[in-house]
């Protein structure tokens, strides 16, 4: 049941089928260059495109848009260190603006960064300082039934790997990404929390924990940890994030927002080193790219996001189109993660070679049989690694009703009946940097 009603909605059209197909043909077969108004449904992301509260509109007019020590950016920090644990913030235009903040300051040349899994762009921005990006999941294998209870948990085994690899001097900083979205949005455990600070302590590196779905694992933790049962949401949430020297957090997940992010660090020279490099890439560090209403936005959507029945529906929403996919025999990653179903596209599209994209195969085919909008995770976005073809249906914040998910679980259902009918894709252009090529390569289909 919601704890919420709508009071202002947005109109949208399912496209004729022809449309959809001229549509899916100029876009190159790739979904990012779609008008988003030629989606039916939009699973293309979580990010910044949820609905936003009444208090969150209203407080979005109060928005102080002083340039420097606004009472917008002042409600801002009192809250981060309320909800978030963190005295010293600076915000960012999102997530990956705190990314580069923090991690120019943090990184050197020839470093090397382990990460549960590195999103795409934490991986750029690790690279893009000239640094090395190096995954340590605990599980790998995130195709089958029943992945585990804390399945995005790091690996300190894999970390041991590393500092014996690459040396300890050179690993400066350990990442924990909590959801860890590129590990089918599974939760990490209160539990391996603190052994990966454990373990950044003794190899001298600084704690970072990328916090962008930290209320959504807060809730995780309360239902799968018997410690936390009882245990109040919001301290969860706080004391997940109590060992991190550092954290990094896009507003546009468990921020609640459109848009806006921050970086927020315990150490004062690591704190005056992010102001610095604030002026220069995101704007004075009371505002850091974002006008004031956006930081009160996000001030409000950061106590929505701990608010017990907001983050309950959201998982169970999120488990409730897992369970109408498994109802008609999708195959996805189980138990489902925070903010998204992931559908194993090899097991589904099995004829279509590995080489040949079969992830993005499945990605045109929900849009051209359904208007539904998804985003592949695998070989087309991840190039070079052997990650599993995965295609993610992440579901915007308080946004579609139950008649939705039943559309997207029918689309499935009925692209996995023409699978004979599909071939599989090759890139025709691609853009330089190959870790962000799959935001606007274009594809046809192979011979
Ligand atoms: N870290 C994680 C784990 C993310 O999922 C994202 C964004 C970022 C950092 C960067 O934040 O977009 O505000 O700059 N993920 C979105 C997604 C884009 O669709 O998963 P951003």
């Amino acid at each position: 049941m919601r704890s919420y009603k709508a009071k202002s909605v947005t109109s949208i059209q399912l496209l004729p089928r022809e449309r959809r197909e001229t549509a899916l043909a100029e876009a190159g077969h790739n979904v990012f260059n779609l008008a988003a108004e030629d989606v039916f449904i939009d699973l293309l992301t979580d990010s910044g495109t949820g609905a936003m509260s009444d208090d969150q509109w209203a407080d979005v007019v109060r928005g102080d848009e002083a340039y420097a020590g606004s009472r917008s950016f002042k409600r801002f920090r009192e809250t981060v260190a309320d909800v978030i644990g963190f005295d010293r913030v600076v915000p960012t235009h999102q997530g990956r603006g705190a990314e580069n903040v923090l991690f120019g300051a943090l990184l050197d040349e020839g470093d090397v960064v382990l990460n549960n899994t590195h999103f795409d762009t934490t991986r750029a921005h690790v690279t893009n300082q000239g640094a090395t990006a190096v995954d340590c999941p605990a599980e790998t294998d995130l195709t089958t039934d029943s992945v585990g209870t804390f399945a995005g948990n790091f690996a300190t085994e894999r970390g041991w790997d590393a500092v014996e690899e690459y040396g300890q001097d050179a690993v400066s900083a350990v990442v924990l990404t909590i959801t860890n979205n590129s590990a089918a949005g599974q939760p990490v455990s209160m539990a391996n929390i603190r052994e990966t600070a454990a373990f950044a302590t003794e190899i001298d590196a600084t704690f970072v924990i990328d916090a962008c779905r930290f209320a959504e694992n807060a809730q995780f933790i309360k239902q799968r940890d018997p410690e936390y049962a009882d245990t109040p949401l919001s301290e969860i949430a706080r004391e997940q994030l109590r060992p991190a020297d550092a954290i990094t957090m896009s507003g546009k997940k468990d921020a609640l927002a459109n848009i806006g992010g921050f970086t927020a660090v315990r150490d004062t020279s690591l704190f005056e080193q992010c102001k610095q490099r604030a002026i220069l890439y995101e704007g004075f560090p009371t505002y850091g790219g974002l006008a004031g209403r956006d930081l009160e936005a996000m001030a409000t959507g950061l106590r929505e996001a701990v608010q017990p029945p907001y983050v309950a529906e959201r998982i169970e929403q999120v488990a409730t189109l897992g369970d109408l996919l498994r109802e008609r025999d999708i195959p996805i990653v189980t138990p489902t993660g925070g903010h998204a179903v992931y559908i194993d596209a090899a097991a589904l599209l099995p004829d279509i070679p590995a080489d040949q994209f079969p992830g993005q195969r499945l990605v045109c085919e929900l849009y051209r049989e359904g208007g539904v909008r998804t985003v592949e995770l695998g070989s087309f976005a991840f190039p070079g690694t052997d990650r599993p073809e995965l295609v993610r249906l992440a579901l915007p914040r308080r946004t579609y009703w139950r008649e939705h998910l039943e559309h997207i679980a029918e689309t499935a259902a009925r692209v996995r009946d023409r699978r004979d009918e599909y071939t599989g894709l090759k890139i025709v252009w691609e853009p330089p940097m190959e870790e962000l090529r799959h935001f606007s390569a274009e594809l046809e289909p192979a011979a």
